[in-house]
């Protein structure tokens, strides 16, 4: 097939034309076409300017944070610790030293789950998660109920993949002493009315720990109009590095639980007899941190900021109800995940075809699509299916790229009618 098929018509604005262009890993080739990039949920494009500010740290001031009074120490230093800034204006949190850098989303909660879970809560105790989370919001919960005897409830969906949200209130009692809800749904989409279950939780004197991995990238978060009490998130998910990512805490709780990790750097003293801790957020931070994600994530977000939230999720929006559209003219198609609100991710099943072939065949036409559970099992036992075939739309995709995933989809019906 000619390549210029393949161009990006005029019908896309001249914004995202360039926006495009600050994305180089949207213009390879996968088997001799342009690659069409629909796994957003998975992990986002860099943009040029994460790219360099990587690169910048590593060229010119390689060095370890907090630790030396040489140039190059002092320099890596600011730049880390103003990242912790940027993600705190990101997000709204007072101040910088409720950000923890951690490696991601997965272990955020599970310092969460380590530290304040094993200080804070005893037998009989309840936290309730929902039927749709990931597992990096099941496990550590499972682990630290199988340990400390409290017990974990689950908050059941709909089939439109919405939190049953009578149930949440009715599994809401005294005995729940954290709720630990995913913002949007990585395998359904669904936006998750976080705000007023934080609110519910509050009333019954809960924490509630918001899962916000698929929501930072795609819109305003704003933790002190949430008044959530933990929120985390992943840098790779927001147009940065892979293997950085956020705590936020409110600094009363954080103050009063004790380190996940001990080591270098997060201590105030340290002998043989007794050993002092550092004061936030270096408590929870042991050993060299991964300096270069932080400057790339700082990057990520003034990228992010400057393309600006209306666009971007005025753009994914309209990318959603377009695929929502266009998908359904392949023959068979079933979605996974209706919610009334969702993001721009779209779960789907044909069948009496394999999710995997599925994506092996799109594969062959340039187009990458996640096939799987998505790491939520449980979502998959609600819908009777082993796995779905997902495309998750960012603000750079463009309906000429869905026209091309259309287009492989009814190729795939021609293999399996
Ligand atoms: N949690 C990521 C996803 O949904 C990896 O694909």
């Amino acid at each position: 097939m000619a390549l210029a098929q393949y161009d990006i018509n005029d019908s896309m604005t001249t914004d995202i034309k360039e926006i495009r262009e600050d994305f180089p890993n949207l213009h390879v080739q996968v088997h001799g076409k342009p690659l069409v990039y629909l796994d957003n949920a998975a992990t986002t494009f860099k943009p040029r300017p994460v790219i360099e500010a990587m690169a910048g740290y590593y060229q010119k001031y390689t060095s370890n944070v907090h630790r030396g009074i040489h140039e190059l120490s002092e320099k890596a230093t600011v730049a880390y610790e103003t990242s912790r800034d940027k993600v705190r204006e990101l997000i709204n949190a007072r101040e910088s030293r409720e950000i923890i850098f951690t490696r991601g989303t997965t272990e955020s909660i599970n310092l969460v789950a380590y530290s304040y879970g094993r200080h804070f809560l005893n037998k009989g105790d309840e936290i309730l998660i929902s039927e749709m989370e990931h597992h990096s919001n099941i496990v550590p919960w499972q682990i630290l109920c199988e340990e400390k005897g409290c017990v974990l409830k689950i908050v059941p969906f709909n089939d439109l993949g919405e939190l049953c949200y009578d149930e949440f209130e009715r599994l809401l009692t005294s005995k729940t002493k954290l709720v630990s809800i995913v913002y949007v749904s990585n395998s359904l989409g669904t936006i998750n009315p976080v705000h007023k279950i934080i609110q519910a939780a509050h009333q019954h004197h809960a924490l509630v720990l918001v899962d916000a991995a698929q929501a930072v990238g795609h819109g305003p978060v704003d933790v002190q109009a949430l008044d959530c009490d933990f929120l985390v998130f992943s840098g790779h998910k927001l147009f940065g590095p892979t293997g950085i990512g956020i705590l936020y805490g409110k600094a009363e709780w954080l103050e009063r639980m004790p380190p996940f990790h001990g080591g270098g750097d997060m201590i105030s003293s340290v002998t043989f007899a007794k050993t002092t801790y550092a004061v936030l957020p270096y408590k929870f931070e042991a050993g060299t941190p991964n300096v270069a994600g932080a400057i790339g994530l700082g990057a990520a977000i003034d990228y992010v900021r400057s393309i600006g939230f209306d666009t971007i999720t005025t753009q994914e929006k309209s990318l959603l109800a377009y695929g929502t559209k266009a998908l359904q003219s392949v023959n068979g198609l079933r979605f996974i995940g209706t919610a009334k609100e969702k993001t721009a991710i779209l779960s789907f099943i044909l069948p009496g075809v394999h999710p995997h072939d599925i994506g092996t065949l799109v594969n062959e036409e340039g187009i990458a699509i996640r096939t799987g559970h998505h790491c939520t099992q449980p979502v998959m036992q609600h819908f009777g299916v082993p796995a779905t075939s997902r495309a998750s739309l960012a603000f750079y995709n463009t309906t000429e790229e869905i026209d091309r995933l259309v287009g492989a989809l009814h190729k795939v019906r021609e293999v399996f009618p």
